[in-house]
């Protein structure tokens, strides 16, 4: 089988099961295809490994282990998980500072999605409920 059958028969498979769970780069590597979203300090940051992986062809290594675990919630758990330390050109301001990246003192809700879109991906993740049409 050609990888494009693999990846469609996959992306069936997932569609199927209608748990469209992990994502695979090239590589086949998984990562999270739902978005990871940070609640601490503040509610609430999306953080996309579609975007970023996909779209914008970074690999892995680009982000694990350093500065980010392959663990959901553990960046959550440093004191100085911050404005400042992005600013500082940690974390997402590894990147987000300007030039490899837009830079983290500015377009602020491309980040962060506040409580009202956090409730709104929690309504459409949850599969049991039914979806609301606009
Ligand atoms: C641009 C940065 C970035 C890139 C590139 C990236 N990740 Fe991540 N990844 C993150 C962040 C941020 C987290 C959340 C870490 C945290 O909460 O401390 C994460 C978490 C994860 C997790 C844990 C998910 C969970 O629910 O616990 C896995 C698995 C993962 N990444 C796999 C990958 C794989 C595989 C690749 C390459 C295909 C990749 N990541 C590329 C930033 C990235
Ligand atoms: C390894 C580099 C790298 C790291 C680390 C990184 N990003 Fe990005 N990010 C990029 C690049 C490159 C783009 C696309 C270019 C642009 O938009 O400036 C991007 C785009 C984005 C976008 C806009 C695209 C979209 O999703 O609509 C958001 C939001 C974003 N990043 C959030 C984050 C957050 C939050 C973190 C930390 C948890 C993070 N990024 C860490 C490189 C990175
Ligand atoms: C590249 C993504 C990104 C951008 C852009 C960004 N932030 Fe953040 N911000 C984060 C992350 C990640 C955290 C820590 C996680 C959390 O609080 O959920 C955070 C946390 C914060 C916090 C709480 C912690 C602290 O430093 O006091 C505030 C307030 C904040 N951001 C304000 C802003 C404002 C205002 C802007 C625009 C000027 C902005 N952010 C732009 C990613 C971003």
């Amino acid at each position: 089988m050609s990888k494009m059958k693999i990846v469609l028969c996959l992306l069936s498979m997932f569609f199927f099961m209608a748990v469209p769970v992990m994502g695979q780069d090239d590589e086949g590597e998984d990562y999270p295809q739902e978005p990871i979203i940070f609640t601490k300090p503040v509610k609430a940051v999306i953080f996309s490994h579609k975007t970023h992986v996909e779209d914008n062809g970074l690999d892995c290594d680009s982000c694990h282990d350093e500065p980010f675990e392959m663990a959901a919630g553990t960046a959550e758990e440093n004191d100085d998980f911050n404005m400042e330390a992005l600013y500082e050109g940690n974390y997402c301001g590894q990147c987000h500072d300007g030039e490899t990246a837009f830079a983290s003192n500015k377009r602020c809700t491309l980040c962060h999605i506040g409580v009202k879109g956090y409730n709104r991906l929690q309504g459409s993740t949850a599969p049991e409920k039914e979806k609301k049409g606009h």
